[in-house]
């Protein structure tokens, strides 16, 4: 009986130790001892992709956001689709991402130095964060690191799980909850349309007919409609639009100036100005000098990179980044 007793509180106990080995929370000295220079090797990668392409600074910070809601930030994002599997990759939110190049080749030269140590998780991390460093070098946040890669990316969990530009407050705030972010997040992390471009098609809906009236969407300023129509046709699916006209490369405040002024590109931006917590920070933003944005942007990068990651013993740490061990 006593031996009994003791077996099954041994076996509690190695549970016990078992969960909390998946349950370890990232950390920044996750490496220091595996691969003390992870975070200079991926910053010199980055920067040097950065030197020759900076406008990848966008659609790989977009890439890290896409990859946490799906699944939580575990690299899915970065799997090949295969005969018998279409993943994330090719589900229709992430036919616009670009840059898994510039991924594999951060992970290339972790590798070279410490082969089948960083995650592709974490790379992915870094890269989104130093890329956007690239362009502002105020805009550092720390990537607490020890995510693990999942073995499993499904394109049908793209569209559930990524907010469509088309989105009202209501909406947002919801996806965002069920990430555990609030409406602080959404309005800081929106921030990031400060860079990069867009697709004609995702506000095209937006500049014609959007009430079946002949109309334009009159939460966005008439000029700017008429502006952006003699750019996008309605049925234009290639053109692409800066988000953030003449400063596109520019990691600043800016976004919410235009937001402010009816100019953000999609309805998601506008409907930032729908409700009083955002809308507050949206004009807070526009209106002072010293702004708070890099450093609540900083922050909610943080929380955002947390979002149900996997660590310990769970996934794996994969050699190749679009293959699953
Ligand atoms: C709040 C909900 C959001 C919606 C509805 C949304 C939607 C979109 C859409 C539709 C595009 C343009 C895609 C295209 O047509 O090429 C885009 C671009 C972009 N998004 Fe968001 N986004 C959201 C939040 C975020 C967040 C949280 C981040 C990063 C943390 C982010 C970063 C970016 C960046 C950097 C681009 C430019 C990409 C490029 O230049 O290729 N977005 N977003």
């Amino acid at each position: 009986m006593a031996s009994s007793t003791k077996l099954f509180s041994l076996t509690l106990l190695f549970l016990g130790i078992i969960t909390l080995c998946n349950a370890q929370s990232l950390s920044l000295k996750y490496y220091s001892k595996t691969c003390p220079k992870v975070e200079s090797i991926v910053k010199k990668e980055t920067d040097k992709i950065m030197a020759v392409a900076p406008t990848l600074a966008a659609p790989l910070l977009r890439m890290h956001f896409h990859d946490c809601f799906v699944r939580g930030c575990d690299g899915s994002v970065l799997i090949n689709s295969t005969t018998t599997n279409q993943a994330e990759k090719d589900g229709f939110p992430n036919l616009s991402l670009r840059g898994y190049g510039s991924i594999d080749r951060v992970k290339t030269a972790v590798e070279k130095e410490f082969p089948g140590v960083v995650s592709c998780a974490d790379i992915l991390a870094l890269v989104a964060r130093d890329a956007t460093l690239a362009l502002n070098p105020k805009a550092f946040w720390p990537v607490p690191l020890g995510r693990r890669d999942g073995r499993v990316s499904l394109a049908n969990e793209t569209l559930v799980n990524l907010p469509p530009p088309f989105f009202n407050i209501t909406q947002l705030k919801a996806v965002f909850a069920s990430k555990n972010l609030t409406s602080m997040d959404l309005v800081v992390l929106s921030g990031s349309h400060t860079i990069g471009t867009s697709h004609c098609s995702s506000f095209t809906n937006r500049l014609y007919n959007f009430t079946g009236r002949g109309d334009s969407d009159p939460s966005l300023d008439p000029n700017y409609a008429a502006r952006l129509r003699t750019r996008c046709s309605p049925t234009d699916q290639t053109t692409l639009v800066e988000m953030d006209p003449g400063s596109f490369k520019t990691f600043d405040e800016d976004y919410y100036t235009l937001v402010a002024k009816r100019r953000g590109l999609f309805t998601s931006d506008s409907a930032l100005l729908a409700d009083d917590e955002t809308r507050a920070y949206v004009l807070r933003q526009a209106r002072t000098k010293g702004s708070t944005f890099l450093n609540d942007f900083a922050k909610s990068m943080v929380k955002m990179g947390k979002i149900g990651v996997i660590t310990g013993s769970q996934g794996e740490v994969r050699r190749r980044c679009a293959f699953v061990n």
